[in-house]
This record gives structure tokens, sequence and C-alpha cells, in this order.
């Protein structure tokens, strides 16, 4: 494999780009010159290396093998280390034994909040509220910063639509626009409007790019998609969140047009840097640059070469920086300035985090006793979690039950506390947690008695469900055989006047290498909720899952299914809240959940075909569909109900057609029907009906979420520009063309109201 050759007229170019690019502070630049005209070679490659030290205890800081190379001024920062008192520790052998007492960055990854836990990024986006999402990362700042930690590893925004893929539940699902506003309030509310602030904390968006569009839903495996695909569908929420000033970038595991993301200078430069104006610094993901050497791109020399030309600035744990590029650049491999521009990079992160004014900015033992898992943040955490469950079904009201007589909770997540917090909580303490029994019991006090039992436990294979229980989260096992688990179960279960199945997965089911090909509620559960509906008495499925999990049979037979992910260390009371009808589910699903596995990948937003199925038919011969099942979703994006009902009105249209320069106006009133005040997102949607390219059959281009009263009605109203109705052509131009559009108003992808204009 040759290396690139890069010239010094266009690196020159390159460092020129990126400055022009930056509002350049004259300061700062003149602070990180003196510096840098100080440092040695090596020193200037121990800042681009990142080693993970969750292990460090305190005392004993200054006897590890990290605190050594610190010391020789061979660490830029550290990762996952967690306590004021160890950061501090650590920091000090940084800015008293090192050379040039260079603070160290201390980075983490905080993704649904630090302590205080909300819900997984997923269950998050479902709220679709951008206010609530900004603050619980402005809470996880606050809660990080004041435990040590100035840099996270968050959002993830890779657009997902394979829910075989675990890492799903990191994201904010399959749809590009609101994702977009998601990874912007996501760094609005970890950056503040000051980053040099002690309770503001750098932002890191990832995994640039297409982790999501792994093949066959496996983790780290192979993406491959066209780049209009890329522009259209799944680069939106990066650059949003590159706009609004993420200050740092991690590359994805994967490989994009053949080239692994750590070694794509497309990526990494010619669109994240040129083309997007990113200027803060680019980190990769866990030895994403070793990994390059099974993807058989070289040995660890040339890898690391290769990430270092792509314009990646820091290598995570691997040190193929720190080990190799000393010789590449004797070799002539690589230029002095390449280095020079990323270790720029990453000292100017350490500046704007104002660590070079005060390496201990972040290190107040005050702060940490007095601002972590406080009680208004756990309130806080507590309302948003009611935000982002999702009622999949509720026939003949089931929901909300009554505070008295005898409820029955059983199911292997009913009693979960380790559980709640869900996948990546490295901050949580999981005892702490509300499991949902703690919240159900307190929630009724004494007007009701709560009977609970295990039923069943995760999966009938206990290997299965200890992969599936990993890092303390434990469903404590039990060690009885099923009959007997469930015989428990059902006796209670025939006492009781209401049944609440708690089902569904376990926290580390989803998540980082936690794909699956079967994404039903385990079995040995579906046949426990198969004896509970038996019982005859009403049956409520509170449902964990990370991901969109195929719900053909429960939907069918069971009464009412609300959807709760995990919702974080409040989620017990936050479930009880919304069981008990307190507060009024209004949740709406950003992944589409599909009827069976088969589907997958599956989303709202596709293309038409040549053949498509004529609207009422489900099956046809030679059209796109199955032999076996509907192309219907069993929920589609968007939808989710509420204790209340709400009729929509038809769309008026300020006018038929426009033209550019101009806007339109869509409005429509909708009132709720129903007994209670209840919430609402009203989902605007556009098609495209003829393009250069072919366009998708829906696109979601506004939403806005309003509350209503019982007979209150409103006019909603939703404005559209040009800038709408544009989208990236075969040559990746950003236009829009003239023609038709359709436009859709309602309650979820699939049930709307529909109008047309002429965009002239
Ligand atoms: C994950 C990243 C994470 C990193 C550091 C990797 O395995 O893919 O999302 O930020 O580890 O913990």
């Amino acid at each position: 494999m040759k290396f690139f050759k890069v010239s010094l007229v266009a690196l020159m170019m390159l460092s020129h780009v990126a400055i022009s690019q930056t509002h350049r502070d004259a300061k700062m630049d003149q602070f990180i010159n003196s510096l840098m005209q100080k440092m040695t070679l090596d020193e200037k490659l121990g800042q681009l290396n990142l080693p993970v030290s969750g292990d460090i205890t305190t005392g004993q800081a200054s006897n590890s093998d990290v605190a050594r190379k610190i010391e020789q001024g061979k660490v830029g920062g550290l990762f996952n280390i967690k306590s004021v008192e160890k950061i501090r520790d650590v920091q000090k052998i940084a800015v008293e034994k090192s050379r040039l007492k260079i603070p160290l960055i201390f980075g983490m990854d905080v993704i649904h909040g630090y302590q205080t836990v909300f819900p997984i990024p997923l269950g998050l986006s479902c709220s679709w509220d951008m206010d609530i999402i900004q603050r619980s990362a402005r809470i996880a700042a606050i809660e990080a910063s004041a435990d040590g930690i100035n840099w996270t590893f968050s959002p993830m925004v890779d657009i997902s639509r394979d829910a075989r893929w675990g890492r799903v539940s990191e994201g904010s699902g399959e749809d590009p626009y609101l994702g977009a506003q998601i990874a912007k309030a996501m760094v609005k509310g970890y950056q503040g409007d000051d980053l040099s602030k002690s309770n503001t904390i750098l932002s890191c968006i990832k995994h640039f790019a297409l982790y999501g569009a792994s093949e066959a839903g496996r983790d780290y495996n192979t993406t491959d998609m066209s780049r209009v695909r890329m522009y259209n569908e799944y680069f939106l929420p990066y650059k949003a969140g590159v706009e609004a000033g993420a200050g740092s970038v991690m590359t994805s595991f994967n490989e994009v047009d053949g080239i692994p993301a750590s070694a794509n200078k497309w990526l990494m430069t010619e669109v994240l840097r040129n083309q997007w104006g990113f200027n803060g610094l680019v980190v990769t993901d866990f030895t994403a640059i070793n990994e390059m050497v099974a993807h058989g791109m070289g040995d660890l020399k040339q890898v690391s070469a290769l990430a270092l030309q792509a314009g990646v600035d820091m290598d995570m744990v691997g040190e193929g920086f720190l080990t190799t590029l000393r010789q590449s650049l004797q070799e002539g491999k690589i230029k002095q300035e390449q280095i020079d521009l990323a270790c720029r990079r990453i000292l100017e992160a350490k500046y704007k985090l104002g660590l070079f004014a005060d390496p201990y900015r972040y290190c107040n033992i005050k702060r940490s006793k007095t601002e972590v898992f406080t009680a208004a943040n756990r309130k806080e955490a507590r309302s948003t979690a009611a935000q982002s469950f999702v009622l999949l079904k509720n026939d003949k009201n089931t929901l909300p039950i009554r505070k008295k007589g005898t409820i029955a909770l059983i199911g292997p997540l009913a009693d979960a506390t380790e559980n709640m917090t869900g996948t990546w909580s490295v901050a949580a303490d999981f005892t702490k947690s509300v499991s949902l029994l703690r919240g159900l019991k307190s929630a009724v006090g004494k007007n009701a008695t709560v009977l609970y039992a295990k039923g069943s436990n995760l999966t009938e294979d206990a290997a299965l469900e200890e992969r599936s229980t990993m890092f303390g989260k434990t469903l404590h096992r039990d060690s009885r055989s099923s009959d007997a688990i469930r015989k428990e179960a059902l006796d209670i279960a025939n006492k009781s006047d209401v049944i609440v199945a708690a089902l569904g997965e376990s926290a580390e089911m989803s998540g980082e290498s936690s794909s699956r090909t079967d994404i039903g509620i385990p079995a040995i559960q579906r046949e426990l909720l198969n004896e509970l509906l038996k019982t005859g008495k009403p049956v409520v499925l509170v449902l964990f899952t990370g991901r969109p999990l195929a719900l053909k049979w429960e939907h069918e037979n069971v009464p009412a299914i609300l959807n709760v992910w995990f919702g974080g260390s409040e989620a017990g009371d936050a479930i009880s809240d919304v069981l008990f009808g307190d507060v009024n589910p209004s949740g709406k699903l950003t992944m589409t959940f599909p009827q069976n596995v088969g589907q997958v990948p599956m989303f709202y937003n596709h293309k038409n075909t040549g053949r498509p199925l004529a609207e009422g038919k489900w099956f046809e011969k030679f059209r796109s569909n199955y032999l076996d099942v509907s192309n219907d979703p069993q929920y589609p994006f968007g939808y989710g109900l509420s204790y209340t009902a709400f009729r929509y009105g038809d769309i008026k249209l300020s006018k038929t057609s426009f033209s550019a320069g101009e806007a339109i106006t869509a409005k429509v009133t909708v009132s709720n029907t129903g007994a209670v005040e209840g919430k609402e997102v009203v989902q605007l949607y556009i098609r495209d009906m003829v393009g250069s390219i072919t366009r998708p059959v829906k696109e979601l281009k506004g939403f806005q979420k309003i509350s209503l009263r019982p007979g209150e009605s409103r006019e909603v109203s939703f404005t559209i520009t040009e800038e709408d109705l544009k989208f990236y052509n075969s040559d990746l131009k950003f236009v829009a063309e003239p023609g038709e559009f359709k436009l859709f108003i309602g309650t979820n992808s699939r049930d709307v109201k529909e109008a047309s204009f002429i965009l002239k």
C-alpha cells in the first residue's frame, strides 16, 4: 500500500483553510505558538495520546504506568477516570512533574446524564422536546464538570435504521432532520455559551461517519453507500453538531467508501473541515487506528501515518501515534507540519476549556459534593423520563390504572434496580436507581397493595443472560426451575385486580457490541405474558427495551403496552407517574417498529421504487413486497398514543404555489377531544414528487409539541421556504427543484392530512 503523498504546499493550504475558518483568538494563538516552540517532537506526540485510565485509584496515581508516561510528557489526556480527587492527583503529576506542565484533558462517556441518569438517547429523542433534551445535557455537564470531567464523548448522532444494531439505543433514531435538531440541542447543553466556564464541557460528535449503517446490524461491520445517500440521509446530524460549535469529533470504526473512517482523508478533511468548516479536534474511537491493521490497511506504523494524514489529531488508547510517528517522520512518510497541526488542535481545546489558566478548574471538591445527583436534578430526570415513554396500545382505556385494590407487578425487569439506567451509564451508582417496584410502592402508599414476583428470568439460556447483564447490571438470576418461578407469579396474578408485566430487554441487550438477530421479547418472558393473559385480568405490558422490538403477537394480544426504554436513575418513579395517569404519555417513536426482523432495515423515509404496492393492498405479484408479511410497520415513525385523543382539521395553505425567496404557510387546527390535558407532537412531512434524483416518499420537515386542555383547539402553523425543499443532487449540490410537492401534517408519519403545492 502506498502512502498518500502530501506536498508541503498542499499542507500549508490545509492549515490555512483550517485556521482561516476559525474565529481566531489572537491571545490563544500567541500562547500556543510560544508553547509549541518549546515542545520537543516527543512532547508533541505525547499530546496526541489518549489512554484510558479507569483503574487509577487515589494515592496510587503516582505509581501507575500511566503516571510515568504523564511525567514524561507522553499523555495528552485521560478518559473514564472518575472523581475529583483522582483527577486532581493525576492533573498534579502533569502540571508539576512534566517538563512543560501542560495540563491534561479529562474525557468520559457521559452519554445520557452523569450520576443523575436521564433516559437512553433513543428514549430521550422520543420526547421530541429540544428544551428538555438540551437541559438534560446541561445537567450532565454540570454534574460531570463538578466531578472533574471536561470532555464528553457525546452526542452520538449516527442515523440508525436497523433495529438489530445494539447501538440504536445511543442515538436519536432514523430521521436526519430530527437528529440534526437533537445534535444541536445536546452540543449547546454540554458546551453552554462559554467553554471556559467551570460547568461547561467539550462535546464530541460521534461516530463520524455512517456507523449506524453497519451491514446486517452487526456491530463494527462494513458500511457502504452512495454519496447521495450520505449527504441526504446520514450526514445532517453530524453537520448540525459541527455548526452548533461542537469542539470535537470522533471517528467511527467502520469503513466509508472502502477506507476506514480513521484513515479517510475525504471524510476527515474534505467533508469535515473544508466543506463544513470544523476547526476542533478529531479523536479516534477506541483503538480505531490499530484496528485498521485487521481492516487490511497495513501495519501499525502505516495505519498511524494514514490516520494523521487523513486529519486525525488524537489517538484513543492504541498508542500508534505515540510509538510510530517519529519513525514515519524520519522516513519522510509524514510531515512535521501534520504533527504540529494535530498537537495545536489539542492544545487549543485545552486552552478553550481554560485549563492553561487553571488546570484544576474542574476539580472543585465542594461542587462535587453539592452539584451531583441533587434532588433538583433527579426531579428533572424523572419528568424527562416520563416524556420519553411511548404508549403503543391502550385498548378500552386499560391505562391509567388506579391507586387502589391489588396490583400484581410481575417480570424480570420489575425489581431490576441495577438495570434502570440502561447502557452507557459509566458514572452512575446503579444501586441508587429507583426500580419499578420501588416506584409503584411509593406511588400507591397505603392506598393499594403491590404484590411482586419475578415470573421468569430474562432468558432461558443462562449464558445469554450473562452476556446481556454485564458491567454490574445484574438481574439476580433466579436458580429455581422456570415452572416454579412462573407458578409463584401466577399465584399473585390470580389474587390481583390488575397485572403490570415488566418485560423486555436488559440494559446491556442493547448498546455497544449488543446486536441481536431476534428482536422479540425473549421467549420465556413471552410465555409468561401468555399465561398472565390467560388469568383474564387486565394486563399492562411495561416494555423495557433499547431498540425497536417486533411486537406483532403482543400487539394482537395485550390490551395496553407502554414502552419505557431505559428511563434512567429515576425511571421507577417516572413509570409510576405515567401508569397512574399523574403524567399523560406524549412520547413519539423516532424509529420504526417493524412487524418482524425480516423487514429491517425499515424506515419511513424510504424511496418509492418502480413497483410500489397499490394503496390498501398488502400483496401483489411482481410488486415490491413480501409473500408472508405486509410492508406496513407494526408502529410507524412518529407514532405514540395519549390518554386523551387529538383531532386534526384539514390543512389550510396560504397559497398553492410560490417562488424562491417567498414562503408558504400550512395551518392545521388540532383539538383535544378527550377528557384530560395532553401533549401532542404535530408533525410536518413533505414529498418532492419529481426530482433529478429519486426522492423519499416522506421527509420530516418540521414539528411542534403543543399542550392542549380537554376541549381546547389550537391552530398550528408551519412556514415552508425553498430552503426546506433542498436536497443534494447527483453532483452533491444542495438545490431545490421546481415542481409539485405534497405536504402532510399529522400525529405520526402514517396518519396524516394531505395538501400539495408548487415551487415555481
Ligand atoms: C465506543 C465509543 C466510546 C469509546 C470510549 C468505544 O468503544 O465506540 O462510543 O466513546 O469507546 O469509551
